[in-house]
């Protein structure tokens, strides 16, 4: 990651904190964006500038980081209902529709994303794209038990699948699934591939994420722009 970009990904996160008021539940998202956010919000926690926040984290990552942090915790179970989520994101479109999920965090993620209120999603300019799909592969979650039938399922639609490894082992998603990601290059129709994906047993989750961004925070030299998305109609 070169300089700029994480200027602009601390920049994005410096900005989505600044919306951030005391008493609020906090849904916090994953990856190297949202922890400049975690940075951030710890710093205004601890100046007393922030009080009275709880935050639902994404990921394991998010929670022992905020445990560091000195963030307090809450679950999702506790607080059902989450005032604002600060995430990342992998690709955006102009419509504010989006691919997560390149942190493996997408289920969790698209679980706070539906409980909350506002959905800020906060980028580096490099993460905006005409068309998703054409930038970044689709990570698509499934079981394990039968991973290969889904492989071949994807890679049917796609023009290919492919398991996330590490070291030689599949990497496992906090939930103990596997990840394929899945290169369909730009997808013509999202909802429609949301929908195929969704229909399929043993896809748990995809990193389509459609109209579930309520404001982007993207950063680039000419300082952060705040973009809203229009309300479903
Ligand atoms: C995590 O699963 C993803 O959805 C992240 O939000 C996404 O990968 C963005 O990551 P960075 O902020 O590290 O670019």
């Amino acid at each position: 990651m070169n300089a700029n970009t994480k200027a602009y990904k601390q920049a994005a996160a410096e900005a989505a904190v600044a919306i951030v008021e005391s008493g609020m539940v906090l849904g916090l998202g994953h990856g190297s964006t949202v922890a400049y956010a975690l940075e951030a919000l710890a710093a205004k926690l601890s100046s007393g500038e922030l009080t009275d926040i709880v935050a639902v984290p994404c990921s394991q990552a998010t929670a022992d980081a905020c445990q560091q942090l000195r963030i307090p915790l809450t679950s999702l179970d506790e607080h059902p209902r989450i005032d604002m989520t600060i995430d990342g994101a992998d690709e955006v479109d102009p419509n504010l529709n989006l691919i997560k999920g390149g942190g493996g965090a997408l289920l969790r993620e698209k679980i706070v994303a539906q409980a909350s209120l506002r959905e800020v999603i906060i980028v580096d300019e490099g993460k905006l794209s005409p068309t998703l799909g054409a930038n970044f592969a689709l990570p698509v979650e499934v079981s394990p038990f039968g991973w290969k039938s889904q492989q071949a399922y994807l890679a049917g639609l796609a023009n290919s699948a492919i398991l996330r490894e590490h070291r030689g082992q599949a990497v496992l998603s906090d939930q103990g699934n596997y990840l394929l990601n899945c290169d369909f290059g730009p997808i013509e129709d999202a909802f429609k591939l949301a929908q195929a994906l969704e229909g399929r047993a043993g896809i748990v989750e995809h990193g389509l994420f459609l109209n579930l961004a309520t404001d982007l925070l993207v950063a680039g030299p000419d300082g952060v722009e705040h973009r809203r998305a229009n309300p479903p109609s």
